[in-house]
């Protein structure tokens, strides 16, 4: 009898993208950070847990490909490789759409979790785009995670729902529930930072929002048009031109792979006098 010796597989790391209140990034960050992690040279997979709504093949602008998807995965009916997309930028990176139709319900727990432990098998990042509040679905998209992004934007009840947020991923989660001795890695991603809205005190500063809430700081992305272009293009911010938000989710994704990069506001500039008198956009 012969012995095969197989390769050693990646065991990938779970991360989810959660924030507890609606609409203040999640899905645009999922993207982004999913991309730039692929194009770092890690393999990655983004899911989108949001059931009904599938906003992330829109966003990495794959929604005519989608054949099969994570609940038809879950239900037996298509096997994980056929739900899989392949992004056509980057060989790196894959996405596993969510159903707009079915009942959120087809989400179960087992279900999640057998899906997770195959894509472990073959990726080194599972980037988990969580549906907003923090019931059943949100629930279900952070219970395996090893690390949480807290999407937060500078306004009290977002900062309040990150809270919440917070303290479900040191109670509410496997690691939290086997008594494991490393909790999940939470952090904070600080989007649609407007220092202009700040200084006319619309918005908290970033020493206020990390006064409340007991996480480190991940990244600032600063309030950008580029945002909204890319989403419109159906392209993850990092992978549009290069704007404020692509260069501040690149330091963001860089942090996430443990490297130190020192932190720093950009702003989309207002053209000048300059760049006005001359055309040039900055
Ligand atoms: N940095 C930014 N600058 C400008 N607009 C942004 C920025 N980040 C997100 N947006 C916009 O905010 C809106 C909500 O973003 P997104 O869909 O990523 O949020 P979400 O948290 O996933 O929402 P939901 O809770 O509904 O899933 C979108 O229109 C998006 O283009
Ligand atoms: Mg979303």
């Amino acid at each position: 009898m012969t012995t095969q010796i197989k390769e050693a597989p990646p065991l990938g790391k779970i991360i989810v993208i959660t924030s507890g209140k609606g609409g203040v990034g999640k899905t645009t960050s999922a993207a982004a950070i999913s991309a730039g992690l692929a194009k770092l040279g890690h393999k990655t997979v983004v899911i989108d847990f949001d059931v009904g709504l599938r906003n992330l093949d829109m966003i990495m602008g794959c929604e005519r490909r989608v054949v099969f998807d994570f609940i038809n995965v879950i239900q037996g009916d298509a096997k994980l490789k056929q739900a899989l997309i392949k992004d056509k930028r980057l060989d790196n990176l894959s996405i596993l759409p969510t159903s707009q139709t079915r009942d959120k319900d087809a989400l179960t727990k087992e279900g999640v979790e057998a899906v997770l432990e195959e894509l472990k098998q073959d990726f080194d990042y599972i980037i988990c785009d969580s549906p907003a509040g923090i019931e059943r679905g949100a629930q279900l998209a952070m219970y395996f995670a090893d690390e949480a992004v807290v999407v937060t934007n500078p306004e009290v009840s977002s900062v309040r729902d990150s809270d919440r947020v917070l303290g479900l991923l040191a109670s509410k989660t496997r690691r939290a529930e086997s008594g494991s001795d490393e909790p999940v890695k939470a952090q904070i991603l600080l989007t649609r930072h407007d220092q202009g809205r700040i200084d006319r005190g619309e918005m908290m500063t970033v020493e206020d929002v990390l006064e409340i809430l007991a996480a480190p700081l991940l990244g600032i992305i600063p309030e950008s048009q580029a945002v909204l272009r890319a989403s419109n293009v159906g392209t993850p911010v990092i992978l549009d031109e290069p704007s404020s938000a692509s260069r501040a989710y690149e330091d963001a994704v860089a942090r996430l792979t443990g490297a130190e990069v020192e932190m720093r506001v950009g702003e989309d500039r207002k053209p000048g006098l300059f760049q006005r008198l001359f055309g040039r956009s900055t």
